[in-house]
Formats: structure tokens, C-alpha cells, sequence
């Protein structure tokens, strides 16, 4: 097992990709800590990590607030002793028109993605950074080194998530923490269901050299590493784990 005793926070933890995350990580012995917005997902998911022979607890956190993200360290610690790890992937998308993005959904997009990433990576570094150690992995995405069209406030959060990522892992670098972000291209989650229309679909098919969505197992393998002991001298690096979408140019299919 890869993380076997390693505390770890996994945010999002009620769906999708975090929800995937969080049950590989119980599998790979670490003890979870599922927080979700919906704390009955969260709790689901954690009961999953049990039911499987993992130990994992589970709360209701709103990323974007700040007491949330401290009551989520403190609760890691009373559970664990201690915060090995963070992974979050707690994030919400969202498509708008640039001339018609309303002000309060860049403020939302923002609140969640930009200001929720800072306050949880901060209050767990604060604990890592007493006890020696620790790594931060935070979801960005190819929206954040890309635009698409109705992106402006997600790719605009996911960018500052990749910087945040850059400036976390040169500040805490001292204190033996590393900070590195997955970016993964499309794929098949709830959330993409509600945003991508069969017409996005094809499209980033087409552009994806490998001609299709992740899955959310490839994304817990990135995580995995990044949260593990195989990627000690890797810090402020961005895993684009997009099927080569971040590498691509003009393709013809054809030849
Ligand atoms: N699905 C994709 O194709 C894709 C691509 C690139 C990046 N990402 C990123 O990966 C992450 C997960 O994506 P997903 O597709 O699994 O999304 P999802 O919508 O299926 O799950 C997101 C989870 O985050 C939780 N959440 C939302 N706001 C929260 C808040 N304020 N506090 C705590 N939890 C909150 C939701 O309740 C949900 O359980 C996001 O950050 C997303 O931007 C996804």
C-alpha cells in the first residue's frame, strides 16, 4: 500500500473526482478525511472507505469559509493525529458568454476554487509546517492554461490555483511541504454531465490525442503519486492529465 498510515484531507469528497480520490486512498491505506459541502456525500463516501477495510471520517466543510477550513484541519488532527497530506478538489464550474459573466458568478467561482484552495492548503500547511513535513495537491485544470469559450471564471480561478500552487511550493519549500497541481482535461464526472453538450463532447474528443474523456481512476493515479512517497522532489509542478490535450497542436486524423 502506497500511503499506508498517512492522514490525508481529500475536499469534494462526496463526488466525482474527490470521491474517487478519497476511496483510493483508502484502498492504499491512508486514513481519510472526506469533506464535502454535502456532508451526507461525504459521509457516504467515507462509510465506502470503510466498508472496504479503510479508515476514514467525514465532514460538512464550505471550502470558502474560513472557520470551515480550520475546523478541518483541527478535525484531522483530533482523528489522526496529524495532517500528512491535502488534496483539494472541491471546485465549481460554470459557462458564461465574457460579455455577459455576471459579477456575483466570477465572486462564486472564485470563492470556491481560488479562496477555498488558499484557506484549506493554509490551515492544514500551518499543522504540516509544526510537525515537519507534508504535501499539497491542489485541481487545477487545462481551463486554467487554455481558454475556452465561456471560461472566464472558471479558467481565470483554475490559473490562479496553478499560481497559488507555484507560490506555496516555493514559501513552503522550508518547512519540507510540496505543493503540486493535477490538471486534468475532460473528464466524465457530474459535473461535466451538466456543463459539457454533446457538441463539447465531440469537440474535446477531437482535440484530446487520445480521443477521450479521463476516467476518474486516472486522476486518483496521478493523486496517489503526488500525495505519496514517489514524488519527493517534485514541488510546484502542474501534471497536465489530459490525454495530451496541453501538448497538441493541428491533428490529422487521416494520416
Ligand atoms: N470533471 C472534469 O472534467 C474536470 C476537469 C478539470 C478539472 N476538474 C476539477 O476537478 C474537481 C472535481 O471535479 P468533478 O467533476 O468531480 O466535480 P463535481 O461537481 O462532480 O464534484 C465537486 C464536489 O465539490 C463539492 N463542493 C462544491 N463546492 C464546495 C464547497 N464550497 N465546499 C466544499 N465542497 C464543495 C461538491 O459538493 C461536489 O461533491 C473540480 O475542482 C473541477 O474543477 C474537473
Amino acid at each position: 500500500m502506497r500511503l499506508a498510515g498517512k492522514s490525508i484531507i481529500v475536499t469534494g469528497a462526496g463526488r466525482g473526482i474527490g470521491a474517487g480520490i478519497a476511496r483510493r486512498f483508502g484502498a492504499e491505506g491512508a486514513l481519510v478525511a472526506c469533506a464535502d459541502l454535502d456532508g451526507d456525500a461525504a459521509g457516504r463516501t467515507a462509510r465506502a472507505i470503510a466498508d472496504a477495510g479503510g479508515q476514514a471520517v467525514a465532514s460538512r466543510v464550505d471550502v470558502g469559509a474560513a472557520d470551515d477550513a480550520r475546523r478541518l484541519t483541527a478535525a484531522t488532527v483530533a482523528a489522526f493525529g496529524g495532517v500528512d497530506a491535502i488534496v483539494n478538489v472541491a471546485g465549481i464550474g460554470g459557462l458564461a458568454a465574457f460579455l455577459d459573466l455576471d459579477e456575483a458568478d466570477l465572486t462564486r467561482v472564485m470563492r470556491v476554487n481560488v479562496m477555498g484552495t488558499f484557506l484549506c492548503a493554509q490551515a492544514a500547511a500551518r499543522e504540516m509546517a509544526a510537525r515537519g513535513g507534508g504535501r499539497i495537491v491542489n485541481v487545477s485544470s487545462i481551463s486554467g492554461q487554455r481558454a475556452g469559450w465561456g471560461r472566464t471564471a472558471y479558467g481565470t480561478s483554475k490559473a490562479a490555483v496553478i499560481q497559488l500552487t507555484r507560490q506555496m511550493a516555493m514559501e513552503l519549500a522550508p518547512h519540507n511541504i510540496t505543493a503540486n497541481a493535477i490538471a486534468p482535461g475532460p473528464v466524465d464526472t457530474a459535473l461535466t454531465r451538466a456543463d459539457h453538450t454533446p457538441e463539447t463532447r465531440a469537440a474535446y474528443n477531437a482535440m484530446v490525442p487520445l480521443g477521450r474523456y479521463g476516467t476518474i481512476d486516472e486522476m486518483a493515479d496521478a493523486a496517489v503519486f503526488l500525495a505519496g512517497d514517489d514524488s519527493t522532489y517534485i514541488t510546484g509542478h502542474v501534471l497536465n492529465v489530459d490525454g495530451g490535450y496541453m501538448a497538441a497542436g493541428i491533428r490529422f486524423d487521416d494520416l
